[in-house]
C-alpha cells in the first residue's frame, strides 16, 4: 500500500506547480498525474461539467493504483470536491482549497483577498470556508480569468503581465487586505510579481506547499509514508499537443514525458 502512488488531478498542465510542491516534500514518494487537457479550461465550465470529468477522473486514478487523490485544481476543489468526497467514502480524497482556510486560521487576518478563474470565485467557496473557520475575516473574492493564458503565453515579469496585473489587483474592493490567496494552479508562477505589486507588504499565499504539508499529515497518520521503494512517476494528459509538453516544464520545474491517456472513450 506505501509504496502506491500519490493520485493528483488538474484541468490541465497548471497543478504540476503542486505535484512540484510534493515532489519537494516527499521526495521518496511516487506520482500519478492527471491533466485533463482535453477539457480545459475548467474555469469557464459549470460545476456539474466539472463533477462529471473529475468522476471519472478519480476512477482513472483509482485504476493506477492511487492511495490517496488530490484534486490539484482549485476551480474543481471548488466545485467537485464535496461530491467527490461522498461518492468516493473509502478513498482519501484531499483538495487545495481547506489547507489554506486551515492555516489562515492560524493567522488573525481581518481583510483577505482572493484571486482565481470566474469558476472558482462564482462557486463561493472560499467564501463559505472561511466564514465557517475564521471569524471576524472578512474576504475580498476576484476573478482575475486572464492570468492562465497570460502565464501559459510565458508572459512574466514584462509590460504586458505588469499592465495585466496591476488592472485587476488595483480594483479597489482589494485596499486594505493583509493576505491575498493565489486561488489558482498557475498563480505560483507570478508570486513574486504579484508580491511586488503589493510592495512586498502582504502575505502572499501559495496553496501549493499547504497543500503538500496537508498531504504529508495525511500519509503518516494513515501510516502511508512510502518508506523505501523506487520513485516511479506517470504523468498522463487526455489530449496531447508538443505545446502541454513545452508549458509543463514551466510548471514542474523539469522535463517530463506526457502520456495520452484517452479516458472519455
Ligand atoms: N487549474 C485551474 C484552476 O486552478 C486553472 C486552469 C483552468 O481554468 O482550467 O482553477
Amino acid at each position: 500500500m506505501k509504496e502506491r502512488p500519490i493520485g493528483i488531478f488538474d484541468s490541465g498542465v497548471g497543478g504540476l506547480t503542486v505535484a512540484h510542491a510534493i515532489r519537494q516534500l516527499l521526495p521518496a514518494e511516487s506520482l500519478v498525474y492527471f491533466g485533463d487537457t482535453a477539457h480545459l479550461p475548467y474555469g469557464d465550465k459549470s460545476a456539474d461539467s466539472i463533477i462529471q470529468y473529475s468522476r471519472k477522473i478519480v476512477e482513472f486514478l483509482l485504476d493506477k493504483d492511487a492511495k490517496i487523490i488530490l484534486v490539484a485544481c482549485n476551480s474543481a476543489s471548488a466545485s467537485a470536491f464535496e461530491v467527490l468526497k461522498k461518492e468516493f467514502p473509502h478513498t482519501h480524497i484531499l483538495d487545495v482549497i481547506n489547507p489554506v482556510v486551515d492555516y489562515l486560521a492560524t493567522k488573525s487576518y481581518r481583510k483577505i483577498g482572493v484571486i482565481g478563474t470566474k469558476r472558482t470565485i462564482s462557486s463561493g467557496t472560499y467564501s463559505e470556508k472561511i466564514g465557517e473557520k475564521i471569524s471576524g475575516a472578512e474576504l475580498v473574492s476576484l476573478a482575475t480569468p486572464l492570468l492562465v493564458p497570460m502565464i501559459e503565453e510565458g508572459f512574466i515579469f514584462d509590460d504586458i503581465s505588469n499592465a495585466i496585473i496591476r488592472t485587476y489587483l488595483s480594483n479597489p474592493s482589494l485596499n486594505g487586505i493583509e493576505a491575498l490567496i493565489l486561488g489558482c494552479t498557475h498563480y505560483p508562477i507570478i508570486k513574486n510579481q504579484i508580491s511586488k505589486f503589493f510592495n512586498f507588504n502582504i502575505e502572499i499565499i501559495d496553496s501549493a506547499r499547504e497543500v503538500a504539508l496537508r498531504l504529508q499529515e495525511i500519509l503518516v497518520k494513515n501510516d502511508l509514508i512510502d518508506t523505501g521503494g523506487k520513485v516511479r512517476d506517470s504523468f498522463y494528459v487526455s489530449d496531447f499537443t508538443p505545446w502541454f509538453g513545452k508549458i509543463s516544464r514551466m510548471f514542474f520545474g523539469q522535463d517530463i514525458d506526457l502520456v495520452r491517456a484517452d479516458i472519455w472513450h
